[in-house]
């Protein structure tokens, strides 16, 4: 059977179908005409149930469509989508009358006859029809189509590799920022207020204009134009009256290599018009930006020059008031000790909408670069992510070392690498084994990753020794051992305490 979406185009004379013109006469074969069906609740009919209608139907589903098929057998896939009552399986052929009701119907028999005869209906019912053998003969065509975002892209070129070519390269265009998806920039309109978004900007935010530091942003003095004009807290879109606000984007951009952040991260993030950007988010993404987005650093190096917390939630409430799509791009994940949830809270306050795009958090990932498995069959049935950032003993310290210490468990400390002496004095003191194993992985899944292993006993001395800092996570537990199991197989000079 020929291939079923957008096949290849045949020498072949107009479709004989073709619907006669306002004379009767055949009409010559136009362009098509590309609509986006809207198939909400609408009965879709799939006659067919083998390789074909197995390819199409989950995107029907997806739409929303009552999707039915038609056909004596059906595929694993499609048999698992009507046993979860996402379809409605026919167990028969087809008979006439089916087509009737329907929006559209997908004609997928390895039968031409049978083909002919649905697409004849189709025809008589006017009702469209997409044939899966016979391109000429088909009154629709399915594009190759693929989703950046909310962008849709669909490719009809009568060639399904050349069109499936040219979807992935839009769709990779668009999600990784070399095709441009930023909405439209119009011409500043300072001042203007959308009645639909009077939300109070806290009385408590900074208003003056060293709301950002080092002169990144006139963010605090938009707020501060705001409140003069007893509007604060509304936005002064740069987009023009009744534009809505984008909001913020709050995305984990994952442990530091610029491949680890998500396809949705990477696509918000190049339709950014404003990055407020950490240490450790992945900032050689922010290179591949274009030159007139807005970068705000916001570092906050440990004991170093730092960006208060309420300064960065303005600076995040501010831009997006003033209509412009902030990203606030973060090391790993934004609810694991990233403070994301103050930021959430800050701009919902404010009446600004935020996004979530979860990332692949350092406390497993960076383990995971160095082969070091957080749980394993026998070895872990547990593992206890632990922020360090206060030694154990301290006033602010909330964590039951004494519990981790008893547990069987992987312990992972973050934030750990000042406190590795108290930390592992109170694990030994509280029973943990001195000779328990300890990985200490410093810039994880970056090119300088490196690893330091120990046991609880030597890992202090050793980490000094070495030179160890900031960042780096702490694995206390035997999957450790796994990791050195896994180095002896490596091939070549790949070794599990480096990068591969
Ligand atoms: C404030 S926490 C933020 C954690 C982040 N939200 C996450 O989900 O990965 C910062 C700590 O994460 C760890 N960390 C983050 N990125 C790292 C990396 N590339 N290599 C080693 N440790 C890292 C270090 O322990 C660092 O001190």
């Amino acid at each position: 059977m020929a291939a079923a979406d957008d096949p290849p185009a045949p020498p072949a004379p107009p479709a004989p179908q073709a619907p006669p013109g306002p004379e009767g006469l055949p009409t010559p074969d136009g362009p098509p005409y590309l609509l986006g069906l809207r198939l909400s609740g609408r009965r879709v009919v799939t006659v067919g149930g083998g390789r074909v209608a197995d390819r199409r139907v989950p995107a029907l589903v997806r739409a929303g469509a009552s999707v039915v098929v038609i056909s004596p057998s059906v595929t694993a896939g499609l048999e698992g989508l009507a046993v979860a009552g996402q379809i409605r399986w026919v167990r028969r052929g087809y008979a006439p009358g089916d087509v009737e009701g329907a929006w559209l119907v997908q004609a997928c028999t390895s039968d031409s006859q049978v083909n002919n005869a649905i697409a004849a209906d189709c025809e008589t019912a006017m009702v469209w029809c997409v044939r899966a053998d016979d391109r000429a003969a088909s009154a629709a065509w399915t594009p190759a189509s693929g989703e950046a975002g909310d962008v849709h892209i669909a490719v009809l070129t009568g060639d399904p590799r050349r069109s499936a070519g040219i979807r992935d390269a839009v769709v990779s265009g668009l999600r990784d920022g070399m095709i441009g998806a930023r909405r439209g920039r119009g011409a500043r309109t300072p001042g203007y207020i959308a009645p639909s978004r009077r939300a109070a900007v806290p009385d408590d935010v900074p208003e003056t204009t060293s709301i950002l530091q080092d002169g990144d942003s006139d963010a605090g003095a938009e707020i501060g134009a705001a409140r003069e004009a007893g509007t604060a807290g509304t936005p002064a879109t740069e987009n023009g009256p009744g534009t809505a606000i984008r909001g913020v984007a709050l995305v984990g951009g994952g442990p530091g290599d610029p491949g680890l952040i998500t396809v949705r991260g990477r696509q918000l993030l190049a339709e950014a018009d404003v990055v407020v950007t950490d240490r450790l988010a992945p900032r050689s993404l922010l290179d591949e930006l274009p030159p007139d987005v807005e970068i705000i650093d916001a570092s906050k190096i440990p004991y170093g020059r730092a960006m208060a917390q309420d300064h960065i939630n303005a600076a995040l409430v501010a831009h997006a008031l003033a209509g412009r799509f902030v990203v606030r791009l973060k090391g790993g994940d934004p609810f694991v000790f990233g403070r994301g949830a103050e930021e959430v809270l800050a701009c919902l306050h404010a009446g600004v909408p935020v996004t979530i795009v979860p990332g692949v958090t350092s406390a497993i990932a960076v383990p995971g670069a160095a082969f070091v498995p957080v749980t394993h069959r026998g070895v872990a049935q547990e593992f206890h992510v632990v922020s360090a950032h206060v030694a154990p003993g301290g006033q602010r310290s909330t964590i039951d070392w004494a519990v981790l210490a008893r547990s069987s468990g992987t312990i992972v400390l973050l934030m750990a690498v000042e406190r590795l002496d108290a930390i592992a004095e109170a694990l030994i003191r509280h029973g943990r084994v001195s000779s328990t194993p300890v990985a200490v992985i410093q810039d994880g899944t970056l090119p300088t990753q490196h690893t330091l292993t120990a046991t609880l006993g030597t890992v202090a001395d050793e980490a000094t020794a070495a030179g160890i800092r900031p960042p780096a996570v702490v694995v206390v537990g035997e999957v450790v051992n796994i990791a050195a199991q896994i180095a002896e197989l490596l091939p070549g000079r790949q070794r599990w305490i480096g990068r591969a």
